[in-house]
């Protein structure tokens, strides 16, 4: 089992590359298949889900040629299959979006029960309640859910959660159906209106990508397109963190600073200098940092998806702060390892109460996600001392290179697979 080896201490410092969105990715692959004309797509993520989204859709008869390591051409005009059971498609969240690929184009589609990160419940009824609203029969069959009807027909659906993955699923359904459909109370992130912006360079007629209500206007045929995918706003996040938390100085390049916002106005807020320039953000952390309130929101909120990277910032940060967790009710597993090494944190509900305290100290520990995953690794790099972490393949489900990009900017990070590597780790590092 592969491991991060971590020497904590040294100050990030320098530029990195941030590739495209992994969600934006995951959407608009799946879409892809929608029309039988070849479509291109640049700056794909070389990450573990977007790689397994493609394993499915070649199950299932879609033609997928790597034209180099983020650039992918698809076609979907071999598709036969319209059932995945692929075993791999359960680990991933997004096997959803097939769903509403497959119904929108064939009107028929049975998938896997999705997986993915375990934060929480994630229920998947506002998708239902979406495609059901199109004249869709949806049902839940042997682990699998089942949609189908004669004629998708337009509706008008009102979203009881903000949901990103409804969202996204019910207008790839709708793309294609027939007549005017309507999403109230539709998510507003910018992968949301990457996906739309795919979809309409297919010849898809949606308007209101990144407001309230989505309108779409069905059309009977997609063609084949070229299309760029937007950069990763969590990945990018992630690096401004890592920044702020071992003191450093950070440019993140090929970034939209406008979907950084949030992030950008809580690093500000604890003390961290931030400047935006066309397509980069710099962070630097010249000053100690200190205590902030913050609650994670649907876009333009504070992202879900960082909540664990702040956390690690606040747990080093001079005073009280309290992080609300208002997406998902499963997302403070991570405490209980920060807790090794050094953090007072204590979680109530879906609340953080962080103590911030001087250092953190290097331990063995687990990335119990994705995300909490990149931020223990944070915490490693900012640590006195060695930390060990296990279970990388969750880090490895959503960030590129990790370890290299964070070595480019001068963290001492390796990825291990044996005691006698973590040895010889140790004697370099001393
Ligand atoms: C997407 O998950 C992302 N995953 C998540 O990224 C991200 O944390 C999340 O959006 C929020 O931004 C992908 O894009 C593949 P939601 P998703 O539907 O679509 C409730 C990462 O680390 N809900 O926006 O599953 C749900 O329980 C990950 O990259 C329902 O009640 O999230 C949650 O409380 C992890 N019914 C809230 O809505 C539904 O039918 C938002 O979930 C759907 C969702």
């Amino acid at each position: 089992m592969e491991q991060y080896a971590i020497k904590g201490g040294n100050p990030l410092v320098g530029e990195v590359e941030i590739g495209g969105a992994k969600n934006a990715a995951l959407a608009i692959l799946a879409a892809a298949i929608m029309t039988d004309e070849t479509v291109l797509i640049e700056n794909v993520p070389d990450v573990r889900d977007t790689n397994v989204m493609m394993q499915a859709m070649e199950s299932i008869g879609a033609i997928i040629e790597r034209i180099d390591r983020h650039t992918v051409k698809i076609s979907g005009k071999a598709i036969k299959d319209l059932v995945i059971e692929d075993d791999f498609i359960k680990k991933i969240r997004a096997s959803y979006y097939l769903l509403g690929a497959l119904l929108g184009k064939y009107n028929k589609a049975q998938v896997t029960l999705p997986g993915g990160c375990n934060i929480g419940l994630r229920p998947i009824d506002q998708h239902i309640k979406g495609f059901r609203a199109l004249g869709a029969d949806v049902r839940i069959e042997h682990g699998l859910i089942i949609a189908e009807a004669e004629r998708l027909k337009g509706g008008h659906i009102y979203m009881d959660v903000v949901s990103v993955g409804a969202t996204i699923d019910v207008m790839l359904a709708a793309a294609m159906a027939e007549g005017q459909t309507i999403i109230e109370n539709a998510a507003k992130e910018p992968h949301v209106v990457d996906v739309a912006n795919f979809l309409n360079s297919m010849g898809a007629s949606i308007k209101g990508a990144g407001t309230d209500v989505i309108r779409i206007k069905g059309v009977s045929k997609l063609h084949g397109t070229e299309y760029t995918i937007i950069p990763d706003q969590i990945e990018a996040g992630t690096f401004m963190f890592a920044a702020a938390v071992t003191k450093g100085d950070v440019t993140v390049k090929n970034v939209i600073p406008k979907h950084l916002e949030s992030i950008s106005a809580k690093l500000t807020e604890i003390g961290c200098e931030v400047e935006e320039s066309d397509d980069a953000v710099r962070v630097v952390a010249a000053k100690p940092l200190t205590h902030t309130h913050v609650k994670t929101l649907p876009y333009p909120g504070f992202p879900t998806d960082m909540q664990p990277q702040i956390t690690v910032a606040l747990g080093l940060s001079k005073g009280t702060s309290i992080v609300t967790e208002s997406i998902f009710e499963n997302r403070f597993k991570y405490v209980d390892e920060l807790t090794r090494m050094g953090a007072s944190i204590k979680v109530e509900g879906n609340t953080a109460i962080i103590d911030g305290v001087c250092k953190y100290t290097g331990a063995s520990i687990s990335a119990p996600d994705l995300r909490a995953g990149a931020a223990l690794v944070i915490a490693g790099l900012a640590a006195e001392g060695t930390t060990v972490i296990d279970d990388i393949k969750f880090i490895e489900r959503g960030y590129e290179d990790f370890d290299l990009k964070l070595q480019s900017l001068g963290a001492q990070i390796e990825k291990i697979s044996s005691e006698r590597e973590l040895r010889k780790f140790r004697l370099k590092t001393g």
